[in-house]
């Protein structure tokens, strides 16, 4: 897709030369005496179209109107939830028409404070269509999108960091869409030397069954045994901060197939388990981005990949194994795999030293359960770091939710036969299983997100929704700041 940034008078938009034009119409919309302000008012006298942020008046060959389609969708407050909504709806009506050129602007004399990144990436990620495994993907014909603002030079890096944002949710989500026999731990591993070009700031190192044997990884990989596909242990790096300014560490859950392996899934929507690797594919979404945008942060990316499968060397619920941090497992459900995978990723990021270390995993249907597909499940045992992730979800709206880690919810984890169990009983699932991964953190600042409920959308739209990448994202755009500021304003902004 090719956007582009132009300065546009409210009197230009009636008179641009494009197949379509997507007038945004906020509810304290003020007219102008152009044709469009005149088309919108009569639209609004004539109760034809409301300002209610999601709905929308389609229209051809309206009079002195240079487009021929025209498309007025009402922002509501002008919000960065009701402008993602306004896009939505809008763009899936735009996507229908033969429109190949577009240009998007905010009816009226004024302007909503910041709308052009929240509508740069919302039509950004509207654009996206999987087409890798269809012959006829109903692709998207718009090929160049304008968007017009009065504001052209001060909207300039918010409309770069959205194009950059949503290129890395859109990657995030097509490697989450592909089918398992498509995203194999070694196409993963592939997609993430891929981001390493020579001209990339990323660094990439693939590491592979014996050198994970070597590391001794045991958790890791008593989950990949029962599969065929190799497993492969990722590590992405990006140093953009100061040499002495410790990492981030992201860590993503990549169970490229999750059938539950010998505590075998029941068949219904098995399917689905190919998105459990949304959590590794949010980092190389996140990676994907910062490689664009360059921000000056250290950030490692770490990914266990591999496949959960029965089969006759699969590992055994009663099974007992040795971390990589030497404590040792009992595998009582081999369904209860993602935490398997990540507490040795957990261990072997610890070796960076991270500031923060921050895992993305499809962990459990619990926190489906708790919090359905709105918020993401969010457990944390450093406060500032849980504040400074909850404030990135807010701006990004991409939401999450902290959740508790009481030491008695682990008592469930408690077996005769090895340091701990891997499942506890089926209350506050969503916790024991995040209790079970603090027992790998030592001190380090550590936060754990659960999309199990947030990562896809199943049903008629079922496909992967990139989340959490745009509330990672922002929480590194948000560590930016030095440690080191002077007493004073800035000061506030200093968070883990
Ligand atoms: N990948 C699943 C979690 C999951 C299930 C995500 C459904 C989204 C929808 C995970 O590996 C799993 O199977 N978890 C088990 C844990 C249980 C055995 C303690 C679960 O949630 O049922
Ligand atoms: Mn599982
Ligand atoms: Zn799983």
């Amino acid at each position: 897709m090719d956007f582009e940034l132009k300065r546009l008078r409210p009197q230009e938009a009636a008179s641009a030369k494009v197949d379509a034009l997507l007038a945004l119409v906020p509810s304290d919309f003020r007219a102008g005496d152009d044709a469009l302000s005149v088309l919108i008012q009569g639209a609004l006298d004539g109760e034809h179209l409301k300002a209610d942020a999601g709905t929308t008046l389609s229209m051809y060959g309206a009079p002195r109107i240079a487009a021929p389609r025209v498309v007025l969708a009402g922002i509501g407050d002008g919000g960065g939830k009701a402008l993602r909504k306004s896009v939505a709806v809008a763009m899936a009506e735009l996507r229908r028409t033969p429109a190949k050129t577009l240009l998007v602007c905010v009816a009226g004399t004024g302007e909503p404070p910041s709308w052009v990144g929240a509508v740069t990436q919302a039509i950004d990620e509207a654009c996206y269509t999987y087409e890798t495994t269809r012959t006829k993907p109903d692709a998207c014909k718009l090929r160049k999108i304008t968007v017009g603002t009065q504001h052209e030079a001060s909207a300039r890096p918010a409309f770069a960091q959205a194009q950059a944002v949503a290129a890395g949710i859109n990657l995030a989500r097509e490697w989450g869409n592909r089918p398992g026999n498509h995203a194999t731990p070694t196409l993963l591993a592939g997609a993430a030397q891929a981001l390493a070009g020579k001209k990339s700031p990323v660094r990439c190192e693939v590491l592979g069954p014996k050198e994970v044997a070597k590391l001794g990884m045991g958790a890791f990989q008593a989950v990949a045994r029962g599969s065929e596909e190799a497993l492969r242990f990722i590590v992405l790096e990006y140093r953009g901060g100061p040499k002495s300014q410790p990492p981030v560490a992201l860590i993503g859950k990549g169970i490229t197939f999750d059938s539950g392996g010998i505590s075998l899934k029941p068949a219904a929507d098995m399917d689905e388990m190919k998105f459990d690797m949304s959590g590794a594919a949010s980092v190389l979404g996140v990676f994907r981005a910062l490689s664009d945008l360059r921000p000056k942060v250290n950030v490692v990316g770490l990914i266990p990949a591999c496949e959960n499968l029965p089969d006759g060397r699969a590992v055994k619920p009663g099974d007992v194994v040795t971390s990589m941090s030497g404590q040792t497992i009992e595998i009582l459900n081999t369904d209860a795999e993602g935490r398997l995978v990540l507490c040795d990723a957990l261990t072997y990021a610890r070796r960076f030293k991270p500031r923060a270390m921050v895992d993305i995993a499809t962990l459990t249907g619990a926190c489906v359960i708790a919090l359905g597909g709105v918020r993401s499940g969010m457990f944390s045992t450093d406060d500032a770091l849980a504040g400074a992730l909850e404030q990135a979800g807010n701006t990004s709206g991409d939401l999450c939710w902290r959740m508790p880690l009481d030491d008695d919810y682990a008592e469930g984890l408690k077996t005769n036969f090895a340091d701990m169990a891997n499942v506890a009983g089926r209350a506050a699932g969503a916790v024991t299983a995040a209790k079970f991964l603090q027992k790998f953190v030592g001190d380090t600042p550590w936060a754990h997100l659960d999309i199990a409920g947030t990562a896809w959308l199943s049903g008629k739209a079922k496909g992967s929704t990139g989340r959490p990448v745009g509330l990672l994202l922002q929480y590194l755009l948000d560590q930016q700041v030095p440690a080191e500021q002077p007493a004073g304003k800035a000061r506030k902004k200093v968070r883990q």
